[in-house]
């Protein structure tokens, strides 16, 4: 990269946090936080359910012809499920568990798709008795399993894209090529399956529309070519997930991979039912970590800063996903960095006896000490869900932050990480958008 684009990724870094910055700020100043923070202590995360309903209008205004189905596996919080649920979104569940978070929030079964490639045969009985009729296969032993559920069971077939741009790619782990995709449909009508259609994952966080575009271009052209072939009719396209959220740098914002995909898409809106499948783009940015530091040290590697919350507990995306959050101290929110003005290096650590528990090295912060609160933004996605009780710790706490989900129903349903309060308010949190 010559200097000016780098002195321009530079600068464009410098946005998102400032942006991130002031969101920060807004939230950690409000009442409903404050309160949230005096009663429970850290770790804390708070969730802001609003933002939520905002990314999905988002996506919903940009792709208006798709169906989004979330993905809950990304946060299967009671408050994203209820905010969902109520602006009419479906969900995208990969076991039994999730099925029935979804279905407590009377989710109906059309609105829901199956869509892990391998799965328990007691899992897709409890589906099909569920009602949910999309389900994803890639290999010809996971197709067996279908046989004899009869024709209203319609199977998508997953395909593999190599992403190795993504954060993750998912294509090492599950999907088939074309010639696999082929042996599948002749196995499907063999045993009297109907393939509804295809699936696919462009991987997660990927910041490159052009791939994603490429992806929804060679899945019709696949699926034009086996209708030439076989007698088999496709009435369904999933596009999966994917969609890259702005942690620490810009990426292309919704509208701009929408721009790729609806001219592909939009001509076989008629002729195909055309599905997505988002998850980290629907809740990252609706959730702050607060966390306190409990320990200063010196080493010889300089200061080390340990908090009460880490790798293995919502910061496990610094190891699931290689993600980079940001660390505000708690001084710099509000006046700004530069208002603080001594700043040291430091490294930040979880709360657990193991070594591999840092979540950050190399971090430019203010003087801490003992009880100062470190947040950190955008932390929605694969964190909570992906915690451990690792060194007996439970998960951190999550509150829900702003006004309640339109539908209310979100009290009557035990929320797995919400045991605390829940703090209604009219005032919403106000910060600049970023994509
Ligand atoms: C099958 C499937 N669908 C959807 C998603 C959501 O992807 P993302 O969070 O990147 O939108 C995932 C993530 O792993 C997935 O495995």
């Amino acid at each position: 990269m010559n200097a000016a684009a780098t002195r321009r990724e530079r600068r464009a870094a410098r946005t998102v946090r400032e942006v991130r910055l002031t969101e920060a700020s807004t939230l950690l100043a409000g009442a409903d936080a404050r309160a949230a923070l005096a009663l429970h202590g850290t770790p804390l995360m708070l969730l802001e359910p609003d933002r939520v309903r905002t990314q999905y209008r988002r996506l919903r205004d940009a792709l208006p012809f798709v169906r989004f189905h979330y993905a809950v596996k990304a946060l299967d919080h009671d408050a994203v499920l209820s905010v969902l649920a109520d602006e009419g979104c479906g969900f995208d569940v990969a076991g039994t568990e999730e099925l029935t978070a979804v279905r407590e929030h009377g989710v109906s079964p059309e609105r829901i798709i199956h869509t892990h490639p391998v799965k328990k045969p007691s899992e897709i009985a409890d589906a099909v008795r569920a009602g949910v009729r999309t389900f994803v296969v890639d290999n010809p032993a996971e197709l067996a399993k279908f046989a004899g559920l009869g024709p209203r069971i319609g199977v998508l077939v997953r395909l593999a894209y190599r992403s190795p741009h993504a954060k993750s790619d998912l294509s090492s782990k599950f999907g088939v090529g074309p010639f696999e995709a082929a042996h599948l449909i002749e196995q499907a009508l063999a045993q009297g399956t109907r393939i509804a259609g295809f699936s696919f994952h462009v991987g997660s966080q990927l910041d490159d529309p052009q791939r994603f575009g490429d992806a929804v271009a060679e899945t019709l052209a696949l699926m034009d070519r086996l209708q030439a072939v076989y007698p088999v009719r496709f009435d369904t396209l999933d596009i999966g997930g994917g969609f890259p959220v702005a942690y620490e740098k810009p990426v292309a914002s919704i509208e701009a991979v929408a721009a790729v995909l609806r001219p592909l898409l939009e001509p076989r809106r008629r002729e195909l039912d055309i599905i997505a499948e988002p998850g980290r783009v629907l809740v990252a940015e609706a959730m702050t970590a607060v966390t306190s530091v409990v320990g200063v040290a010196e080493r010889a590697d300089g200061r080390w800063y340990y908090l009460d919350d880490g790798v293995y507990g919502a910061y496990s995306n610094v190891i699931a996903e290689d993600a980079h959050p940001l660390l505000f101290a708690e001084k710099e929110l509000g006046a700004g960095e530069e208002a603080v003005e001594v700043h040291r290096w430091a490294t930040l650590a979880g709360p657990t006896c193991d070594s591999a528990d840092v979540i950050a090295r190399e971090v430019l912060l203010p003087d801490l000490g003992p009880g100062d609160f470190v947040v950190s933004p955008a932390m929605g996605a694969y964190t909570v869900v992906t915690a451990s009780r690792f060194n007996g710790r439970p998960a951190p706490r999550v509150v829900v932050i702003g006004s309640a989900p339109e539908s209310g129903s979100m009290d009557a349903v035990a929320a797995p990480h919400a045991e605390g309060l829940r703090v209604r308010t009219g005032a919403q949190t106000v910060a600049p958008a970023l994509t």
